[in-house]
């Protein structure tokens, strides 16, 4: 049995999902019929720091590399969403002369936005990185750590302003990043990170946001103790509504800034829900499962009918949906995707074509399950023409 990354203590296992693919792998006609590599998806909570995480993890080299699939500027709400915070700090907490890092800084979709900073990314997966550097963005393709931080900061200075969004879920070497970001923070630097929120994935079922770049599920409570051992603090939290609710959490050096009556009114909120114990878990564990057999019958049922089923969005979260699900091509006909590179090539584990968003438009569907529930809002109205049923997965299982 696998130990917490964190701190070597002991997992208590609550949630299975069964053998699942690499989320992002997509396959191309050529390698359809080679074995796909397979792990065990499942996750639990440390007896003792009470971080929650996976307990069987693919290699690092195996998710990140030069041949990464998911570009975050393809997605035009998340565009929009980095471009308002970009702003926000520019205009309310930099200055000329500020220090701006990010790790895991993608395509450049926030770092385009500080071209006349001193600013610098992280980015490991090599063909992400080389579209953020056509931007103007300066970019050191590495897997951030303590001794790439200082050596690529020694001529900038400190960083006054240290940003990392959707990543720190996806790295086994969490406490690596977070000895990385004492090092090379400034006195009152901030780093800021965005990341989903483990309460609303309770409350809404959205299991799917569980797959192997996900490693850890975070709340308030388990990240102020583990940032506690690194010297680090949160001291202020906002609520955001990206990737189905997630948080923007505001850290720094010890005592360095006054917590927030937010921050310190959702921490007790989260004590009070017993949230860093394994009861809501557990509960969490049964909505899951009821979702797996209400979909499954649904679309095993229509299929039978005759319907023409579709998917919206081949995210990564499907690949834990379908495979979960045991639904396969024989039950979906195709998944339509606006990402150029995942157009052509199939779905992981369960092999259903990916098509560009035209084949929706121009061979509808009867019924399309959003895959993409994050986007629920642009894709709607996108394909507000749209005659068929849709098919949502959360919190429970409908189709409309
Ligand atoms: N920040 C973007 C991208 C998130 S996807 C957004 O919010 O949309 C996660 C990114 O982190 C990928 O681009 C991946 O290559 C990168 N990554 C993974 N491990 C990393 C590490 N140890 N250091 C820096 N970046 C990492
Ligand atoms: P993500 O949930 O992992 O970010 O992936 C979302 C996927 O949805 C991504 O591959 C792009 C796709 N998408 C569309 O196909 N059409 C859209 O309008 C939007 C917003 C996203
Ligand atoms: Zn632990």
């Amino acid at each position: 049995m696998s130990s917490c990354l964190v701190c070597c203590g002991e997992l208590i296992p609550f949630l299975d999902l069964g053998m699942q693919p690499s989320a992002n792998r997509f396959l191309t006609k050529k390698n359809l019929n080679d074995e796909e590599y397979k792990y065990s998806l499942r996750v639990g909570l440390c007896s003792n720091c009470t971080m929650i995480q996976t307990l069987e993890r693919p290699r690092k080299e195996e998710m990140f590399n030069d041949d990464y699939a998911y570009f975050t500027s393809s997605n035009a709400p998340m565009v929009n969403h980095f471009q308002e915070y970009a702003e926000r700090v520019k205009s309310n907490f930099l200055n000329k002369s500020s220090v701006v890092v990010e790790v895991g800084s993608n395509d450049g979709v926030f770092l385009r936005h500080f071209s006349d900073y001193k600013h610098l990314g992280f980015e490991p997966s090599a063909n992400v990185a080389e579209i953020a550097r056509e931007k103007g963005v300066n970019c050191v393709c590495e897997f951030f750590n303590i001794e790439n931080a200082l050596r690529e900061l020694e001529s900038f200075g400190k960083a006054d302003f240290v940003f990392i969004a959707n990543v720190i879920g996806h790295v086994e070497e969490l406490t690596i990043i977070l000895q990385g970001v004492k090092a090379c923070l400034s006195d009152k630097g901030q780093f800021v990170f965005e990341i989903y929120y483990l309460p609303e994935m309770l409350k809404r079922g959205t299991f799917d946001l569980i797959y192997d770049e996900h490693i850890f599920y975070y709340t308030l409570l388990n990240f102020n103790i583990t940032l506690n051992r690194y010297g680090l603090e949160l001291f202020d939290v906002e609520f955001i509504p990206v990737h189905g609710g997630s948080i923007r959490g505001y850290v720094s050096h010890l005592d360095a800034y006054e917590k927030s009556e937010t921050l310190l009114k959702r921490i007790e909120e989260e004590r009070s829900k017993g949230l860093d114990t394994i009861a809501p878990l557990n509960k969490f564990a049964v909505k899951v499962a009821k979702i797996k057999d209400d979909l499954s019958s649904l679309v095993v049922g229509l299929k039978q009918q005759g319907h023409k089923i579709a998917g919206y969005g081949a995210t990564a979260k499907s690949t834990t949906l379908l495979n979960y699900c045991d639904l396969t091509n024989n039950e979906i006909d195709y998944v339509v995707d606006s990402t150029p590179f995942k157009q052509g090539k199939y779905t992981p584990g369960s092999h259903i074509p990916i098509l560009p968003e035209d084949e929706f438009t121009n061979n509808p569907p009867d019924y399309t399950i959003l895959f993409a529930w994050n986007y629920q809002d642009a894709i709607m109205k996108k394909q507000e023409g749209y005659s068929g049923k849709w098919i949502f997965i959360h919190p429970e299982v409908k189709a409309i």
